[in-house]
């Protein structure tokens, strides 16, 4: 990340020292550095002769005495407070009375590291978002004790970066990590109730939600090691069991599998590594689909199996005995359908279909769900265009389970007072290149869905947090027909 870092100062005209610990990992740094801006080249995004000058303002070298006559020092070293307060307490020695020396953590307390320092009025958190050349958010983070007037200056030198910046306080996880961990964390945690599997999972929340990356990809970019800190220093300050590092998290990390940064992490990034090939999805050996349900998503499936020549049966889910005779039974619902399948003289043939944007469906397999009926309702899912997401018959299968619990933690930050949510819908957007944030999906969503999926979410898993947010609650209770238009 300090490469990605050199090179956004670089690109906006800077001079930059770029400091490593040994010529391996300078060597390294130099490689991305020129990989990147490569890339750049390549796609004719930058001349070569730009190159070479972007690269020529970075100067290279392992001794951070060299740092005696910078004006800012952004430190971006692993996120172990330890090593972070010696760094500080150096450069405190080393640099210039007048400099400002910066921290990009990801979570620790500025706060903390700034008292390391005999300048903690000139200690602040300036926070970059991973691949720090794309991601147009910096997070400007001040204490009680930085200096009146240097949150906007940095947020001035973001702007200059071609940054946006939002100034939040010295909180666990700012405003971007205490979401996003909390969701990947929580995918982890899924994952490993074996509710749904990694491929599944990515595809739901990319594909489904337009997330650029799902969560195990994600992960993998940011670092396990990274994200584990990050989630451990949630953990501290919340003592909230959900923060707690899911355990597969510290398998990896103790493997070595630290995500890209080593090649391995959920995924191989090995470039020779073959790509995993596509299920088969032949046409299904069926002649009549049961299929239960109103609404215009049924109406869409019924559409798109007609066109496909298949004949379908219809039945509501107070009388199932229009579909009693199907070879399979599709059961239209957000909500877990074992109920329903019950009711069925063969419950093995139900099978759960939950539509989710445009391109994805769940395909949620109760337990007593035979093997050949979920793998039916697989095929005939890509035959109607979507990619079917494997997961169990639980309250609100992959998406929503994932998606509404981030949703309340916003409107529970909003609540705390930290960030306005328009601060917090750009963060999401700009830090995590996400298509909307948090408060524009509630309003697209529809808050009274959210906080009734939330009642769902609460009622299976008995997770606090899941609880709605008291402000998501009222407005749901007072009529507000959106978050944003309340909330300002
Ligand atoms: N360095 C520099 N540039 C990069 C890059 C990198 N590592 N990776 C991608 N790019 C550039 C590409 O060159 C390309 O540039 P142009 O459009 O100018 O040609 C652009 O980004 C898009 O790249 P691709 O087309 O190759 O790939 P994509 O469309 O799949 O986008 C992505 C890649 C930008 C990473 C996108 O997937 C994304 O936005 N992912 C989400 C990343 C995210 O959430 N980051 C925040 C993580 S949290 C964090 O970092 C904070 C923390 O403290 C833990």
């Amino acid at each position: 990340m300090g490469a990605g870092i050199a090179e956004v100062f670089a690109r906006a005209g800077l001079r930059v020292i770029g400091v490593e610990a040994d010529e391996a990992a300078l060597s390294r740094g130099r490689g991305h550095l020129e990989g990147s801006t490569g890339r750049a080249v390549a796609r004719g995004r930058m001349t070569a002769e730009e190159q070479a000058a972007l690269l020529g303002r970075i100067a290279f070298t392992t001794s951070r005495d060299d740092l005696a006559g910078a004006d800012l020092v952004v430190e971006a070293i692993p996120e172990v407070m330890e090593f972070k307060r010696g760094l500080f307490a150096d450069l405190d020695r080393i640099c210039k009375p007048s400099a400002v020396l910066a921290t990009n953590t990801s979570s620790l307390s500025v706060t903390a590291i700034a008292a390391t320092t005999s300048r903690p009025a000139q200690v602040i958190g300036m926070h970059f978002f991973n691949p720090a050349p794309v991601m147009r958010l910096v997070e400007v983070v001040r204490t009680v004790v930085t200096e009146d007037g240097l949150p906007d200056e940095i947020a001035g030198l973001a702007r200059r970066l071609g940054k946006t910046p939002v100034t939040v306080g010295d909180r666990a996880g700012f405003v971007v990590n205490r979401l996003l961990l909390s969701y990947l964390n929580h995918a982890c945690a899924l994952l490993e109730t074996g509710l749904a599997s990694r491929d599944d999972i990515d595809a739901a929340m990319r594909l489904g939600v337009g997330l650029p990356m799902g969560p195990f990809t994600l992960l993998d970019l940011i670092g396990l090691d990274t994200s584990y800190e990050v989630c451990e220093v949630l953990f501290r300050e919340s003592r909230e069991r959900r923060h707690a590092p899911a355990p597969i998290l510290r398998e990896l990390v103790t493997a070595g599998l630290l995500g890209r940064k080593t090649g391995r992490g959920f995924h191989s990034h090995d470039r020779d590594a073959p790509e995993t090939a596509g299920e088969p999805g032949g046409r299904p050996e069926i002649s009549l689909v049961g299929l239960v349900g109103g609404g215009p998503d049924a109406a869409t499936v019924l559409e798109a199996l007609e066109a496909a020549g298949f004949k379908a049966a219809v039945a509501e889910p107070g009388d199932l005995t229009p579909v009693a005779e199907a070879d399979v039974v599709v059961a239209l619902s957000d909500t877990p359908v074992v109920e329903l399948a019950v009711r069925l003289p063969r419950p093995e043939r139900l099978v759960g279909l939950h539509l989710v944007g445009e391109r994805v469906a769940e395909v949620a397999a109760t337990v007593v769900t035979s093997r050949e009926a979920a793998e039916t309702v697989r095929d005939l899912v890509r035959m109607i265009g979507r990619t079917p997401v494997r997961c169990g018959d639980r309250a609100g299968f992959v998406v929503n389970a994932l998606l509404y619990p981030y949703l309340n933690d916003a409107v529970r930050m909003l609540e705390a007072g930290y960030a306005s949510a328009a601060d917090i819908d750009a963060a999401m957007r700009l830090g995590c290149g996400y298509p909307a944030g948090p408060f524009e999906m509630l309003d697209a969503i529809g808050i009274e869905r959210v906080r009734d999926g939330l009642r769902a979410l609460y009622a299976e898993y008995r997770e606090p947090s899941f609880a709605p947010a008291p402000l998501l609650d009222q407005l749901v209770t007072a009529g507000v027909p959106g978050i944003r238009a309340h909330v300002g």
